[in-house]
């Protein structure tokens, strides 16, 4: 049998990324809403929220993508994760912020006027700010209130996303850091 064809391309996004402690607490969460609404949990080192979703991007435009993004200017802040929610359409529980903060709509800008630039083209739906715990869940009707969460954003970093077997893995490729004076 021939060999598979070489996959070109991989899916890229950037993202914000948990430490540990944060990572814990949002799990624990969902934890909760599983038992709630059940599904399949996202597993702890996946957890993550998406700043800018580029799909398919072939390897050789990569560098051109990270030189972009070192150049995006932003001050750390803090995301206060307080609202759960599951969408019918699409079986996804989350949890998020009320109104996202406009240290999180800037820095989404920033990078996307960035990749504009660089001729990248992406997803321009209206941001909304999520973390996915929960995918095929059932969404009955479930609390919204949850105890809030509050995340110290000091960086972003870009994603590399292959399918397998069990879903999507991931593959941090690189980390930007905040500045204190951005
Ligand atoms: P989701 O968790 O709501 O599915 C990797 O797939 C990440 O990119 C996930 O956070 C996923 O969101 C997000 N993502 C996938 N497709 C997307 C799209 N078309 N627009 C925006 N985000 C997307």
């Amino acid at each position: 049998m021939p060999d598979a064809p070489e996959r070109r391309t991989a899916r890229i996004f950037f993202a914000l990324w948990p430490e540990a402690e944060v990572r814990g607490r949002l799990m624990r969460q969902g934890l909760k809403m599983h038992r709630l609404v059940g599904g399949k949990l996202t597993r702890e080192e996946s957890v993550h929220l998406t700043l800018v979703f580029l799909g398919d991007v072939a390897p050789e435009r990569v560098p051109a993508l990270q030189a972009r993004a070192a150049a995006v200017r932003f001050a750390p802040f803090v995301l206060r994760v307080e609202q759960a929610g599951c969408w019918r359409h699409n079986g996804i529980g989350w949890v998020g912020p009320n109104q996202t903060p406009a240290a999180l709509v800037g820095l989404v800008a920033g990078l996307e006027d960035a990749l504009a630039g660089e001729g990248f083209l992406f997803d321009r739906r209206p941001y909304a700010a999520h973390i996915t715990l929960l995918r095929k869940a059932r969404c009955t009707p479930m609390e919204a209130k949850m105890s809030a969460i509050d995340w110290p954003v000091r960086d972003f970093v870009l994603v590399r996303s292959e399918l397998n077997n069990e879903g999507s893995r991931y593959t941090i490729v690189e980390r930007w850091k905040a500045q204190e004076e951005a």
